[in-house]
C-alpha cells in the first residue's frame, strides 16, 4: 500500500480518526471485553467510531474477525483497525511475572516468553502488545513493581531489549509475531511514596542515567510504539511533554515509530492542572508530538477546530497519521486485515503442551532460594505436611494476565501429590483453624511446608501497599508453626519484595513471585531437587519499609556509612541497619560454586581498547546447577558522582558436579561511561574498580585505568 497516497485521499476528520483508539464493544455490542465503563460516556458519533484507527483489548480471534468485519463494512477507505492488547507475561500460557522473570538473570528466557506470547496472541488476532514495561523501580510499595525488571538499569535494559526482540522477530509482517509497544515513558516507576499515578520528580541526570535505559534499549531493539506514562516530569504530564516526546524520543533517539497515550491520560492532563479542558489537552498533545489517544476524545472532538483556528498546523496531523498508516502497512494489514486471527490454529497453539512445559522450565529459573539450612531438596520418604493459603490456591498467574485462566492451574497440593505423599494439609490462614489435633499432625511430620504470601489482587496497577510485610495473620501463623514443626520450609508468593525478617528463621525460604500457569509444578520440581534453584534477586529486599528506596547502586555521599560507627555523623539510621535483608543479585543453589581469582589481560586501556577479565567457576557440590557470575564496575572520580557499584555484565552457566569453566568478560568503553543530564554518553578517563562475584555484596576486586588518548 502506498500510504502517502492513501493519506492524501483522506479527509481531515479521517486522518484525526486514525489517531483515536477505542474498545471493541463500540463496533459489536456484545464483544465481551469491556475495558472500562467510562468509555461508554464518551458520546462518540457513529461516524467517529467508524473512523477510529485502532482497538484496545480483544479477547480472541473470533471477536477480532467480527469487529474487523463490522468496521470494514462501514468504513469508507477500508483501512483496517490495529488490535492492541496487554500481553504482559503470556497470553493464555502464563509465564512468571516480569519481576520473577528478571530473577532468572537470563534474558534469553525473556525472549522465549515474548516469542511464545506473540505466537499465541497473534494467532488470536492481536497485532500489538503493550509490553515490555521498562519502568525502573526501586520502590516495592508500588504495585506495578511486579511488572518491572527491578532496580537496576542494566538488567532492566537487557530484559526490555530481549522482550522486544522476542515479540517482533525479524519482521512484524510475519504472522507469528507482534509489534511491541514499550511503556510507560517516562520514569513512571519513580512515583512518590510508591503510590501509583503519583507525582514524579526526578533529576535530569537520574532520568537519563537510571530511568531511560529500559526504554532506550527497547527502542534500539526496534520497538514500534511507545506509550506515555500517567505521571508528570518537570511538572508537565508525560503525555504532553515535548521534551520527552520530541527532544529525546525523536531528536536524540531518532525514534520513527508511533507514540500512544496511556488509558485516558490525554484527558487526565486536565486533572493534572495543565489544561482547562479537552480542547486545550488536544492542543498540548499535538504540540508535544503525541500520535494516538487511547480511550479519550480530545483529538476527535477538537483537533479540526484547532486547525481552523490556526493553532495547529495540519502537517502535524499528516505526520502522525502517516506513522499509524505505516505501522498498518508494516504489519501487513492492508494485504490481509484478518491476518493473525486463526481461531482453528489457535486451538492447537494456545496453551499447547509445549508452551506449558516451557512455562514450567522458565518458572523454575525465576524462583529464588533465600535460605536453606540443609533441608532442601526434600529427601525421599519424609513425612510432609502442607499448610497456608497457597497450599490450595490456583491463583499463581499474577496481575496482568487477563487472557489466562487461574482455574486451569494446579495448586501446590495437587502438584506435590503428583510426586510425593502429603500426610497433612490445611489451607487456612486463620490461626483459629489450627486445633490441637492439627498441631499434633504438624508435629508428627518430618517437615512442614508453609505456602503463604500476598494474593495476586494485592499487587499490580493501583495496588500499592504502605506496609509490605506478609499480609494478614501469616506472621503469627508462622510463629505457631515454628513452635510445633520439626522443620519448616516457607514458600512465598508475591509481586514485590516483602519485609521477611519474621520468617527468616525458616529452615528454607523460597521466593516464588507469581510463577504462572505451571508455577506449582515448578515449585515442586525445585523442592524435590529435580531442578536446582538458580534465581537471583533483581531488587534489594529491605528489612523495613523505612529504608525505601533501598538499592545497591547508590552514590557514596560525602559521609558514607562507617561500619565501625566511630564517626556518628555519617549516612545511617539509628534503629535499622543500612543494608538490605537480601541484596540485589542474591540467590542460593543446592550445590556450591567456587569462583577463582579474577585475572586481567592488562590493567590499562584506551577507549578503543579492551581488557579481558577471566575467572574460573567450579561446581564443588553434589548436584548440577546454574550460577550467575556478575560483574560490577565503579568509577572512582568523574565529573558527576557515580554509584558505588553498577552491574555491567553477567553470565549464567550450567555446570555438572566437579565441572569447571573459565569465563571471559570483555571490558570495553560502553561499560565505563555514563549518560549525562542531556542524555549524552560520556566517557571519562580515570581509575575503575572491577568487581566480580555471585551477588552484589560478595565481590572480588581488581583495578583498571582508562588512559587519556
Ligand atoms: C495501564 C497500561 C495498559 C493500559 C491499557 C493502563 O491502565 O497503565 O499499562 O497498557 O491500561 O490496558
Amino acid at each position: 500500500m502506498n500510504t502517502k497516497a492513501l493519506l492524501k485521499s483522506l479527509t481531515r476528520e479521517e486522518k484525526i480518526g486514525q489517531m483515536l483508539q477505542i474498545a471493541p464493544f463500540f463496533f459489536v455490542k456484545h464483544a465481551h471485553v469491556e475495558v472500562a465503563g467510562h468509555l461508554k460516556a464518551l458520546n462518540l458519533t457513529k461516524k467517529q467510531i467508524f473512523e477510529a484507527g485502532s482497538v484496545l483489548g480483544i479477547g480472541n480471534g473470533h471477536e477480532m474477525i467480527e469487529v474487523q468485519e463490522a468496521y470494514l463494512k462501514e468504513s469508507r477507505h477500508k483501512i483496517p483497525l490495529i488490535f492492541m492488547a496487554d500481553i504482559i507475561h503470556g497470553y493464555e500460557t502464563i509465564f512468571p511475572v516480569p519481576l520473577g522473570l528478571a530473577s532468572s538473570f537470563n534474558p534469553l528466557l525473556a525472549s522465549k516468553v515474548a516469542r511464545i506470547s506473540a505466537l499465541e496472541a497473534a494467532t488470536s488476532g492481536i497485532h500489538v502488545t503493550f509490553s515490555p514495561m521498562a519502568d525502573l523501580s526501586r520502590d516495592p510499595r508500588w504495585g506495578r513493581v511486579v511488572e518491572s525488571f527491578g532496580e537496576d538499569p542494566y538488567l532492566n535494559g537487557q530484559f526490555s531489549q530481549a522482550m522486544v526482540l522476542g515479540y517482533q522477530g525479524q519482521n512484524i509482517k510475519d504472522e507469528n509475531y507482534l509489534a511491541s509497544c514499550v511503556k510507560h515513558y517516562a520514569a513512571y516507576g519513580k512515583s512518590e511514596a510508591g503510590r501509583d499515578y503519583n507525582t514524579v520528580d526526578v533529576s535530569r541526570l537520574s532520568l537519563h542515567y537510571d530511568h531511560m535505559e529500559g526504554y532506550r534499549k527497547a527502542i534500539e531493539a526496534g520497538a514500534k510504539l511507545i506509550m506515555t506514562s500517567f505521571n508528570v516530569l518537570d511538572g508537565i504530564p508525560a503525555t504532553v511533554n515535548r521534551y520527552l516526546l520530541k527532544d529525546v524520543l525523536r531528536d536524540l533517539w531518532n525514534f520513527k515509530g508511533v507514540t500512544i497515550t496511556d488509558y485516558d491520560s490525554l484527558h487526565q492532563v486536565i486533572a493534572h492542572g495543565v489544561a482547562e479542558d479537552d480542547r486545550e489537552a488536544a492542543l498540548r498533545g499535538i504540540h508535544a508530538g503525541l500520535d494516538i489517544e487511547m480511550a479519550s476524545t480530545c483529538y476527535v472532538n477538537y483537533v479540526s477546530e484547532l486547525i481552523d483556528q490556526g493553532l495547529i498546523d495540519e502537517i502535524a496531523i499528516d505526520q502522525a497519521c502517516l506513522r499509524i498508516l505505516d505501522l498498518k502497512e508494516e504489519l501487513g494489514l492492508f494485504d490481509n486485515p484478518f491476518k493473525h486471527a486463526h481461531p482453528e490454529r489457535a486451538l492447537e497453539v494456545v496453551r499447547s503442551k509445549e508452551h506449558l512445559s516451557e512455562s514450567r522450565k522458565i518458572a523454575t529459573e525465576s524462583i529464588v532460594l533465600l535460605e536453606n539450612k540443609g533441608v532442601l531438596p526434600l529427601k525421599k520418604g519424609m513425612k510432609i505436611a502442607l499448610v497456608g493459603p497457597y497450599a490450595t490456591s490456583r491463583e499463581t498467574n499474577g496481575p496482568w494476565s487477563w487472557h489466562g485462566n487461574n482455574a486451569l492451574n494446579l495448586n501446590l497440593f495437587e502438584a506435590l501429590k503428583e510426586e510425593i505423599e502429603i500426610t497433612y494439609m490445611n489451607p487456612s490462614e486463620a490461626i483459629e483453624d489450627y486445633h490441637h489435633e492439627d498441631l499434633l499432625a504438624i508435629q508428627q511430620a518430618d517437615l512442614l511446608i508453609f505456602a503463604c504470601g500476598e494474593s495476586m489482587h494485592e499487587s499490580g496497577e493501583a495496588h500499592n501497599r504502605a506496609k509490605i510485610s506478609l499480609p494478614r495473620h501469616q506472621e503469627k501463623l508462622y510463629q505457631l508453626f515454628k513452635e510445633h514443626a520439626k522443620k519448616i520450609v516457607t514458600i512465598i508468593f508475591a509481586g514485590r519484595p516483602l519485609t521477611l525478617e519474621p520468617v527468616i528463621s525458616s529452615d528454607a525460604l523460597m521466593y516464588a513471585w507469581f510463577p504462572g500457569s505451571e508455577g506449582a509444578r515448578a515449585i515442586s520440581d525445585l523442592l524435590l531437587g529435580q531442578v536446582n534453584p538458580s534465581g537471583k534477586l533483581p531488587m534489594s529486599f529491605p528489612r523495613h519499609e523505612g529504608q525505601i528506596p533501598l538499592y545497591y547502586n547508590h552514590l557514596n555521599t560525602g559521609r558514607p556509612y562507617d561500619e565501625t560507627r566511630k564517626n556518628p555523623f555519617t549516612s545511617y539510621y539509628l534503629d535499622v541497619p543500612n543494608t538490605p535483608l537480601y541484596p540485589f543479585g542474591y540467590g542460593l543453589s543446592y550445590t556450591t560454586f567456587e569462583l577463582g581469582e579474577p585475572i586481567l589481560s592488562k590493567a590499562e586501556m584506551t577507549v578503543d581498547e579492551k581488557i579481558e577479565l577471566k575467572v574460573n567457576l567450579k561446581n564443588c557440590g553434589p548436584l548440577r546447577g546454574q550460577e550467575v557470575v556478575q560483574l560490577y564496575i565503579r568509577d572512582h572520580v568523574a565529573w558527576i558522582a557515580r554509584p558505588i557499584k553498577e552491574l555491567k555484565a553477567f553470565q549464567k552457566v550450567m555446570l555438572e558436579p566437579n565441572e569447571e569453566v573459565t569465563l571471559t568478560f570483555v571490558i570495553q568503553k560502553d561499560m565505563l561511561g555514563y549518560y549525562n543530564q542531556e542524555g549524552k554518553f560520556i566517557i571519562e578517563p580515570g581509575h575503575f574498580d572491577l568487581m566480580i562475584g555471585t551477588d552484589s555484596t560478595r565481590l572480588m576486586k581488581r583495578k583498571i585505568t582508562l588512559k587519556k588518548e
